[in-house]
């Protein structure tokens, strides 16, 4: 174990076809071959809730019961996150709430005033806000020629609509939580970017 382990909270985001779940999940393995205790888990959950959304979307419920999934999602995912947080370990989840800013940020547009408000207010009162974030930023036509034929297809994976989630993200990203990765170049040199952005702006805590 190193002398000093890394411990807090980390989100990575991106649009669909960014390589984000592939990204985290090296950044994973490679975190915790150096001796860091990292947890790794994802948004939408494998829990019930988890399913509801993937249902919800797939049966098309509306924008808004839709958001309002992803949030409950979220919010019974909190105590997960916490206990892995109390153990001061790492962290890393693989989507978290500025996807839904980001996304249902563009879906709730000409349905709510102000999308993106409307999500941060629902959630600023209980969110946990992430030490570091790791946009995974491609070309919106780069990514979905990326995921055209994965067998998986959701209905997010349309150009028009990632372009606009794309756009928020850059909103989101001028916070200085953030930190931009190329990731239009081999997975290698985005996990390589992402764990010393990692190193670099992540709390130490001293190994046992
Ligand atoms: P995934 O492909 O990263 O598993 O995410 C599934 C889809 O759900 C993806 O198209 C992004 C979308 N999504 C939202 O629209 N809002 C959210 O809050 C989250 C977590 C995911």
């Amino acid at each position: 174990m190193p002398s000093l382990v890394l411990a807090g909270f980390v989100t990575f985001e991106g649009i669909d076809g960014s390589g984000k779940t592939t990204v985290s999940r090296l950044a994973a393995e490679r975190l915790r071959s150096q001796g860091h205790a990292v947890y790794l888990t994802s948004e939408p959950t494998a829990g019930w809730l988890g399913e509801a959304v993937r249902r919800g979307i797939e049966e098309d419920v509306g924008a808004v019961a839709e958001a309002l999934l992803f949030l409950a999602d979220r919010a019974a995912h909190i105590p997960d996150i916490q206990s892995h947080l109390a153990k001061d370990e790492l962290v890393l989840c693989d989507r978290y709430a500025d996807s839904t800013y980001a996304y249902q940020g563009a879906r709730l547009a000409g349905i709510v005033r102000d999308p993106l408000r409307f999500l941060q207010r629902a959630s600023e009162d209980w969110v946990l806000l992430p030490d570091l974030t790791v946009l995974l930023k491609v070309p919106p036509d780069v990514a979905i020629a990326r995921i055209k034929d994965r067998p998986d297809r959701m209905r997010f994976e349309d150009v028009t609509l990632l372009t606009k989630v794309a756009a928020n993200y850059d909103r989101l990203a001028k916070s200085r939580r953030f930190v931009i990765v190329d990731a239009n170049r081999s997975v290698d040199h985005a996990v390589d970017d992402a764990v010393s952005a990692i190193e670099r702006r992540l709390p130490t805590r001293p190994g046992a």
